[in-house]
């Protein structure tokens, strides 16, 4: 008996890891793409949005991009991570040669809206990157709290985070938006650098993927190389992070992850801006605090290139 494929809205920075968050959804029949929102954060919102034309294109997909928030709610905008995503936010590879469409109608938040009263109960919003579009779509329109099926966050650190000692990055960028998101009541899940940390793909599984996984497996490797080598520098790691991969692996392979039940707040002041913490309070939420991360990256590449 098949079952329903669930539908998804991912939110997204592209970004190399949002690249192969994009790789492993093409490859689950069991997730339907409804559409790709974009959001500032690894790029400006232009570079983005490019990168997910760009990316609907080499990878063969039909979703409708829409573009979202080019800043945070209520501050300026921090500056994009070039160190980690390249400047071109995909790791500096040649992304010339295509001729790229304009973004589908319709502003990102305007669309969440849309496409959660349109399938009521059946959607889970899936954010990869800071957190202004959902923000946005909750201000505009409350009721989609009782609608969504579920709301799946990559973000947030209990331990150290990776853009200051306190926090990461997703939630670093836009706090106040993060802040109402973790504050609204629909069911939300957090898969925070506690788990995504320990999701690595190593470089010889990079290269075995180049080698036996087809063309997803080139691009993987392809795609990963600049990212690789900063991950190599600034952490000592042997491979890249699949952080925003394990946002989607979460509803897929749930077992493979240790929840906790609880609130969580984000500090929205000072030098800890952007620091999620165990809150008081009655609206808990799931943090996917740990993860078998070895099994995650092996699961991940046997996905991506069995699809091919
Ligand atoms: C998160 O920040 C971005 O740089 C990545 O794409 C990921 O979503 C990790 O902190
Ligand atoms: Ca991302």
């Amino acid at each position: 008996m098949s079952v329903a494929p669930r539908l998804v809205i991912l939110d997204t920075d592209p970004g190399v890891d949002d690249a192969l968050a994009l790789l492993y959804l093409r490859a689950r029949l069991d997730l339907k793409l409804l559409a790709i929102t974009t959001v500032f954060g690894n790029a400006d919102v232009e570079t983005t949005t490019r990168n997910a034309l760009w990316l609907r294109a080499r990878l063969g997909l039909s979703a409708p991009v829409h573009p979202g928030a080019a800043a945070p709610l209520s501050r300026p905008r921090g500056r994009a991570p070039v160190h980690v995503h390249g400047e071109n936010g995909l790791g500096d590879i040649d992304l010339s040669g295509r001729d790229l469409p304009p973004p589908d109608a319709g502003a990102a938040h305007d669309r969440i809206v849309e496409l959660v009263r349109a399938y009521p109960g059946a959607v889970t919003l899936v954010a990869i990157g800071p957190l202004s579009n959902l923000a946005l779509a909750l201000r505009a329109a409350p009721d989609i709290a009782g609608l969504v099926a579920g709301v799946t966050i990559m973000g947030g650190a209990f331990g150290r985070g990776n853009v200051t000692p306190y926090a990461e990055a997703n939630i670093h960028n836009d706090p106040e938006a993060a802040a109402e998101v973790l504050a609204a009541s629909w069911p939300v899940t957090l898969v925070p650098l506690d788990a995504t940390m320990a999701c690595v793909l190593t470089d010889t599984a990079a290269h075995d993927l180049a080698r036996d996984g087809g063309d997803a497996g080139r691009f993987a490797l392809e795609v990963t190389r600049g990212y690789a080598a900063a991950y190599a520098r600034h952490e000592g790691l042997d491979g890249c992070v699949l952080h925003d991969v394990a946002a989607l692996v979460s509803l897929t392979a749930p077992e493979l992850f240790s929840p906790r039940f609880a609130p969580v707040a984000v500090t929205t002041e000072g030098e800890r801006a952007g620091q999620t913490a165990w809150a008081a309070g009655d609206s808990p939420t799931r943090v996917l605090l740990g993860v078998d991360g070895p099994r995650l990256a092996e699961h991940f590449g046997q996905a991506i290139a069995s699809a091919d």
